[in-house]
């Protein structure tokens, strides 16, 4: 398994490796209407536009098996409501299912971890659905509960929470 930067080329993958985790690991939490609706080409054109607009405070790395397939891809950057405490932010975080529990979520993690170190952002925060099982990930990697919201997916809200790290120092 390799984990190299994103490059805009690499905007089909990622669509598909984002929608193909949210089916599998949202189907039962989010509507499955919407779930059914989400379109490869339409996830194509906004991962392009995510990867051409990044700036130096915004990251993208993809992990790819021994095919070079993209498997799991983390996104990470400056924390974007700018009403939170937390400077930085893992946007999102997604390995195919048929590639969960190898360690490469942690590996990703801990890759936007230390380039966010490196810009000096040392406590990040990231959203995660309520009810999803994968919140075990986070608590793994020792990230406080420090938060709730609802936040709208498709046309209903949906109850998030959120994680915490105040001092990355502690995951190294
Ligand atoms: C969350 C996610 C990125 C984790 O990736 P991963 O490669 O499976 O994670 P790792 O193998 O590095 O897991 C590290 C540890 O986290 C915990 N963990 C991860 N997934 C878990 C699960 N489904 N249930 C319980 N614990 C889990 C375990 O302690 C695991 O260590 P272990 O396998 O030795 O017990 C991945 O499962 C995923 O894409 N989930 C669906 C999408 C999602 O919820 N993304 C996050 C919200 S943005």
């Amino acid at each position: 398994m390799i984990i190299r930067k994103a490059s805009v080329s690499d905007a089909y993958s990622i669509a598909r490796v984002n929608l193909e985790t949210w089916k599998t690991a949202y189907s039962g939490i989010i509507s499955q209407d919407y779930l059914d609706s989400l379109s490869y080409k339409k996830y194509e054109k906004i991962w392009e536009d995510i990867l051409k607009n990044r700036n130096k405070k915004s990251f993208i790395y993809v992990a790819q098996d021994e095919n070079r397939n993209i498997i799991g891809f983390a996104w990470a950057g400056l924390e974007r409501s700018g009403l939170s405490k937390y400077n930085g932010e893992l946007h999102a975080i997604y390995v195919l299912k048929k590639y969960q529990r190898r360690g490469i979520g942690k590996s990703l993690f801990l890759t936007i971890f230390k380039n966010l170190y490196r810009m000096n952002i040392k406590n990040i925060i990231v959203w995660v659905l309520k009810k999803s099982m994968y919140r075990t990930f986070y608590e793994f990697l020792q990230g406080k509960n420090v938060g709730e919201k609802k936040d709208k997916i498709g046309d209903k809200n949906y109850d998030l929470v959120a994680y915490g790290w105040d001092n990355i120092d502690i995951i190294e």
